[in-house]
């Protein structure tokens, strides 16, 4: 097969930072994808809908003339965030709200540092339908940070499910055999995004020949049988799983550097690399789906209408772009893909 055209895909999970950080990254999102989950992990984290709206503006105004671009925005879930704010944010078009445990990845120390502190707000986000997408990772520092999402699932999301049944919530870039399960036990109300580099890389990519930080992300890569369960969950057609690609953009500067920040940087390159993940288990025929389709229907939005051609045409991945005053180095930097994008 040297190509298929699927409908146009959207990203449910993405970084873009702020400021002058937009005219990098927003374009290479826009030119594939027709609408991303913007995460609300800024410096200054994103708690109320006006600050929401304000951020959104300065998204499109990164959006090159030529294409459409939605940017759908979310909330930052504090200890302290109100309960009343939940129907202003519905009111101003956030899908969801963003649930990281304190401490468990990049600006998260303003996160929830126990559940039961934002039960109101749950119960109103509940009640106004708004998703919950969760940063599924324990926090304990004595649980290994291997094993952190699978301990999420048992201490966490089980009991939350029980105390919110009509709760829609994302678990967010599951990682593990464990959560691929887990979601596919659940009947309504549960799915799950998954990146393309945790569907091509293992955790030995972290080492090979040297401590590579640009494989460093949250949650880490795990090992290989985990792999091959997320590969199998995202190409069998549930509609439980779709893309999110957690391109997550840093400095090179730091991430390369003694204690190298995590994150990915996939978006310029994200179709080519998730084409890549579904043929190597023969299943580019289920990319649309998990591209395209489960995602709007999850959040109940519509469907995308142009298309995106995939070619098989030898993609070398960029080496670094010009990134605020220094740079940012994708994954797979100077690399050879097999796959090209292409909107129609
Ligand atoms: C993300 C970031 O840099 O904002 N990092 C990452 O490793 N994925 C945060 C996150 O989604 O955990
Ligand atoms: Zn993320």
């Amino acid at each position: 097969m040297d190509h298929i055209d699927i409908i146009q895909p959207d990203d449910w999970h993405l970084h873009v930072r702020d400021g002058d950080f937009l005219k990098t990254v927003v374009p290479h999102t826009a030119e594939h994808f027709a609408r991303a989950v913007i995460m609300p992990n800024l410096k200054e984290p994103l708690t109320t809908a006006q600050s929401a709206m304000s951020y959104k503006e300065r998204i499109l105004k990164s959006v090159p003339d030529h294409l459409n671009f939605e940017p759908l925005m979310t909330l930052y879930l504090t200890d302290h965030i109100k309960a009343s704010e939940m129907a202003v944010a519905k009111a101003h078009g956030v899908v969801a709200l963003k649930l990281y445990p304190a401490g468990a990845t990049t600006n998260s120390d303003l996160g929830v540092t126990n559940i039961k502190h934002i039960y109101p707000v749950l119960e109103e986000m509940q009640k106004l339908g708004l998703l919950l997408l969760v940063h599924g990772e324990v926090t304990d520092p004595s649980v290994d940070v291997f094993d952190r999402e699978a301990v999420f699932i048992d201490r966490q999301l089980i009991p939350l499910r029980k105390d919110f049944p009509g709760l829609r919530i994302v678990f967010e870039h599951i990682t593990t055999k464990e959560a691929c399960e887990y979601v596919q036990s659940v009947d309504e109300g549960l799915a799950a995004t998954l990146t393309a580099h945790h569907l091509l890389l293992n955790r030995n990519a972290i080492f090979k020949g040297g401590l590579r930080p640009h494989y460093y992300c949250l949650p880490v890569l795990k090992r290989e049988t985990h792999r091959l369960a997320l590969l199998q969950a995202a190409s069998s057609g549930d509609a439980r799983f779709f893309l999110g690609t957690d391109s997550a953009p840093h400095l090179a500067s730091l991430k390369e550097h003694a204690s190298a920040c995590a994150g990915c940087y996939t978006a310029s390159v994200a179709m080519s690399l998730y084409a890549s993940a579904f043929e190597s288990v023969g299943r580019l025929d289920q990319l649309e789906r998990f591209a395209s389709l489960n995602g709007p229907a999850f959040y109940g939005l519509g469907q995308n209408t142009r298309q995106l051609r995939l070619k098989k045409l030898p993609l070398k991945v960029h080496d670094a772009y010009p990134y605020g005053l220094g740079e940012l180095k994708p994954l797979f930097a100077g690399e050879t893909l097999e796959w090209s994008a292409q909107l129609l």
